[in-house]
């Protein structure tokens, strides 16, 4: 087995490279060990970067504290660091996904210079992504980004598809744009540095695709949970890529979520409640996800439309990953009634009526409408009772 570190691998010859389409250009998706190394002649070879010249003000790294302790330095050799013009860093906590910090990042970027050419580069995890997009899309009404993801959830999910934004008080991700990248970046080791839990994290996702499209994906993980979570990197190499490829599929033929796009939000309705309930402190949003798979699963089987067999299946792959962080209290009804209330604020819904994507069978999801109160509130009981 192939296992982590894997810091010695610096070639890039097993690059993929993941078409996206999008209403405001195409981009690609690269993905391969060793990438970050070779950032300036990648970016000069893909045309997303501008050099800097009177007429332009250079590039701007995106980073938080954290990510930039552990790959800042490489991230500049990569880059160039003649190229980058600054570094500008944040707080991100998922409490700080908010307004107040995408204004810090604005004003410090017009502090430093930055102009309509500016190249924008994120480098961090779904946070730092979602905010840099913000930024990115609004800052001089749009500058260019490049997304370096460096989690699981976001070379899987959240670098791809130009879903940008921040939460309120109110609830997640509700202030944000459609904002596409010039080029994302994935390399597998900068997975290397991300504690246990936040890896685990990204498990859950991948589990999604799985349930969402993908029955092979879905039985591959019923035979190597253990060795993904391990990082092993032939399993990084089958499982990545086939993740970033599902999500390509789907947003290049929904990118504003008219339809299709919506099956990527499985699990999610329940989660985003979740997180919104304890205040985006309890949750890494993966496992907030893990909880919204496990309810949807079970609601779907309550209300008939699933095998309940089948449900049980996506279950215990899900608590295979590791263990959860508990609910929010749901067994008093005042708190299964502020979940509910917090759905019904969700983006999916409409008209006042939740929505779910519940599945069918492992592999094929469904968008549905109309599911009583009673029936969420049953499955969050009974999953509050014996969790
Ligand atoms: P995150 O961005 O909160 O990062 C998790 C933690 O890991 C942070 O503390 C970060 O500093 C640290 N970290 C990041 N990379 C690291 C590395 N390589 N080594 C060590 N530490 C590292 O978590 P996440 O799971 O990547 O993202 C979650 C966010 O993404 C949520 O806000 C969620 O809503 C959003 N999201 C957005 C989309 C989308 O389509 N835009 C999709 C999925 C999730
Ligand atoms: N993660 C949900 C989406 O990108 O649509």
């Amino acid at each position: 087995m192939n296992k982590l570190p894997i810091h010695s691998r610096s070639d890039t010859a097993g690059e993929v490279r993941v078409g996206v389409d999008s209403a405001t250009g195409s981009y690609d998706v690269l993905y391969g060990s060793g990438l970050i190394g070779n950032l300036s002649a990648l970016m000069l070879r893909e045309k997303a970067v501008i050099r800097p010249t009177s007429e332009n003000t250079g590039i701007f790294v995106l980073s938080s504290p954290r990510v930039s302790r552990h790959w800042q330095a490489k991230i500049m050799r990569g880059i160039g660091p003649r190229t980058v013009r600054s570094t500008v860093l944040f707080d991100d906590r998922e409490r700080m996904k908010n307004i107040a910090t995408v204004e810090r990042v604005c004003r410090q970027l017009v502090r430093l210079g930055a102009d309509r050419r500016a190249l924008l580069v994120a480098v961090g995890g779904g946070v730092v992504g979602d905010v840099s997009g913000y930024v990115a899309a609004s800052y001089l009404r749009g500058v260019r980004l490049v997304h370096i993801p460096t989690t699981l959830v976001a070379q899987v999910d959240s670098a791809i598809g130009g879903k940008t934004g921040v939460n309120l008080p109110e609830g997640k991700n509700l202030v944000g744009a459609f904002y596409s990248p010039q080029l994302v970046v994935a390399d597998p080791e900068t997975l290397s540095t991300l504690p246990d839990r936040e890896f685990r994290s990204g498990i859950y996702e991948v589990i999604k695709y799985g349930v969402i499209g993908d029955t092979r994906l879905f039985s591959y993980l019923e035979q190597n949970i253990e060795r993904l979570a391990e990082r092993d990197l032939a399993t990084l190499d089958f499982v990545i890529p086939r993740c970033i490829r599902a999500k390509a599929r789907v947003v290049s033929r929904d990118e504003r979520e008219a339809g299709l796009r919506e099956i990527l939000n499985f699990g999610h309705t329940f989660a985003h409640a979740f997180e919104t309930a304890t205040a985006y402190r309890r949750y890494l949003h993966g496992e907030a996800v893990g909880w919204g798979m496990i309810a949807a699963a079970r609601l779907a089987a309550l209300v008939g439309r699933f095998d309940a067999e089948e449900a049980l299946r996506i279950e215990s792959l899900v608590r295979r990953v590791g263990p959860l962080p508990p609910l929010p209290p749901t067994g008093r009804s005042a708190g299964v009634d502020r979940l509910i209330e917090i759905m019904r604020s969700d983006k999916k819904t409409r008209g006042g009526k939740l929505r779910f994507v519940l599945p069918r069978a492992i592999g094929k999801v469904e968008t549905v409408a109309g599911i009583s109160r009673e029936r969420v509130r049953d499955v969050l009981s009974a999953l509050s009772k014996r969790p």
